[in-house]
């Protein structure tokens, strides 16, 4: 492959403007990612620990294989969603290695509202599910919950992606040979013991772990019975006489020790491996990014400067370099993974949604992953562009992208803006992981634009303009990164020097699934 030669003045003014603004940025996402990794109160912990039970988060730590990688998925859910915080919304959930096998882990936060299911808990969920679906990875729950957030039923039970959506999933998981681990470390209520009742083993903890449908209020409210828990469902109870669990655990540390050993004789396919040192490193450091990536969005930089620091050895070669430039497609590798890379390097006019159709359709038929680098503010407009037909264009890059069956990953790096979200692989077209930078913005379209255009609209509504100003300081809000992810429409923000790293490890773990049979591609519309 061609080593890439950088441009790039790290003496400049210009870099040291943006370096600034970058890291000041890097630092305000590690800073919110830190005190979101704490969990719940300190009052709520402390009682926690009293109990002899291990934080959320430690028995992650106690369950994964030394030195295991751990790929965390939406860390920043619920924040500033809810009227009180919700740390990770209660759930801390990622990828990491038990017994030399990648496997997704979900653990209820109990110290965060008893580790109840909001809204964006029950999304959380379904996503580690989804993500373990489509990447192959057994699944462990750690639980430790009172199940749904009572005062918001409606928002976490009817629907069809709610609380029951958990226990379908587990279902099809299983049927296709994903294993399901149960870890009941605390209680499992009503909707709750479905968890680890739906799993294909179960290990309970002494004394702390409860599993029953109604708990002891509910029982004498509802038969008359009186009941204490241990006797309702406690530890003994369901390993020597219901047989809902499997395996009795003196503590979480035993417990977590007796979930390894079932990942550990699953007998399952040996799955990728991470091996990131196998691989060579960018010939550019990655600190660079800092001060390459503009501080403004709307300034227009040479992508390849940022490939340069995130592929192996900064080798890459392009397809079609010529033609179509503002979008650029290359072949790289990343941890030693042959990968095609779209990256955006301005609008996406025609002959740039053509190449990107082209390019995708490459990597499919020869089974090469790609990744994603959206920096895009939409697909040219104009008498022009619409004369040429950027709309079916757009569409058929849309459309290869839509059908491709290799594992794609996006990242954006920039904007993300209107149907360029969908061509550059979108949370909509299903890419097995989307990682956001600290710089970037998603929205329809850009503040100015939006209160531009439904000024238009609605300029007799808001004749001295205030209606106007509402609507851009929405949008610069909701556009935000830390909003977005605060609503899982990603899988996280990740500091922009960790990039190679966030993209192996997805990569890696995309790899542990077969690649799909090829599917024809929708009709391409001429
Ligand atoms: N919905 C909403 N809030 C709940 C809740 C639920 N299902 N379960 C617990 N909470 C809240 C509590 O009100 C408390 O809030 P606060 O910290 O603001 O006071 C917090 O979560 C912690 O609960 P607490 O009872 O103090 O903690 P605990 O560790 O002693 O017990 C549970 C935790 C989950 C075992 C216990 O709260 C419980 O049994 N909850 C009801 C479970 C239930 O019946 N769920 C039905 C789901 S379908």
């Amino acid at each position: 492959m061609i080593e890439f030669h950088s441009r790039v003045d790290p003496e400049s003014e210009e870099f040291r403007r943006n370096a600034e603004v970058n890291r000041a940025q890097a630092e305000e996402l590690r800073q919110l990612q830190e005190a979101i990794t704490i969990g719940g109160s300190q009052g709520a912990r402390d009682r926690h620990l009293q109990r002899g039970k291990m934080l959320a988060r430690d028995r992650i730590a106690g369950l994964l294989d030394p030195e295991s990688p751990w790929l965390e998925i939406g860390r920043l859910a619920a924040h500033e969603v809810y009227e009180e915080p919700v740390p990770a919304a209660g759930l801390v959930c990622g990828v990491g290695r038990i017994a030399g096998r990648s496997c997704m882990v979900i653990a209820n936060d109990a110290t965060v509202k008893g580790g109840t299911y909001y809204p964006l808990t029950v999304k959380k969920h379904l996503r580690a599910q989804e993500i373990a679906l489509e990447n192959h990875l057994p699944c462990v729950y750690l639980v430790d919950s009172g199940g749904a957030f009572l005062p918001l039923q409606d928002e976490v039970f009817p629907d069809r992606e709610h609380f029951g959506r958990i226990f379908y999933n587990q279902a099809q998981l299983s049927a296709r040979g994903i294993p399901q681990v149960a870890v009941v470390m605390g209680s499992c209520t009503a909707g709750g013991a479905y968890v680890p009742a739906m799993c294909d083993e179960t290990i309970i903890v002494k004394g702390e772990g409860t599993i029953y449908l109604a708990g002891p209020p509910l029982v004498k409210a509802a038969i008359g019975e009186e009941v204490d828990e241990e006797t309702l469902g406690g530890a003994d109870v369901h390993t020597r006489i219901s047989g809902v669990a499997d395996q009795l655990a003196e503590s979480d540390a035993h417990a977590l020790e007796l979930a390894r050993g079932i990942i550990a004789h699953s007998n399952l396919a040996a799955g990728a491996a991470w091996n990131r040192s196998a691989a060579a490193a960018p010939r550019y450091p990655a600190e660079e990014l800092y001060g390459i990536v503009p501080a403004d969005l709307r300034y227009i930089y040479n992508v390849r400067e940022v490939l340069a620091r995130i592929v192996d050895a900064s080798e890459f070669d392009e397809f079609k370099p010529r033609y179509g430039a503002t979008l650029v497609c290359a072949f790289a590798r990343v941890w030693g993974q042959l990968i095609g890379i779209v990256a955006n390097n301005g609008i996406l006019v025609s002959e740039a949604a053509l190449k990107g159709a082209h390019f995708v359709q490459l990597c499919n038929r020869r089974g090469i992953p790609l990744v994603f680098l959206q920096n895009i503010a939409g697909f040219m407009v104009g008498k022009d562009a619409e004369r040429r037909g950027i709309a079916k264009d757009g569409a058929k890059f849309v459309t290869a992208v839509a059908c491709a069956r290799v594992p794609k990953i996006t990242c954006i790096i920039g904007g993300s803006f209107g149907a360029g979200n969908y061509g550059m692989c979108g949370r909509a077209f299903g890419p097995r992981f989307l990682w956001t930078w600290p710089s970037s913005r998603i929205a329809v379209m850009g503040g100015e634009q939006a209160s531009a255009v439904l000024a238009r609209v609605g300029a007799r509504r808001d004749p001295d303009g205030t209606q106007r100003e509402d609507v851009r300081a929405r949008y610069e809000r909701q556009s935000h990164p830390f909003y977005a992810s605060a609503r899982l429409w990603d899988d996280g923000v990740i500091d922009m020097i960790d990039t190679r790293d966030v993209l192996g490890a997805s990569l890696m773990t995309a790899l542990n699934s077969p690649l799909p049979a090829e599917t024809p591609l929708g009709i391409l519309r001429m």
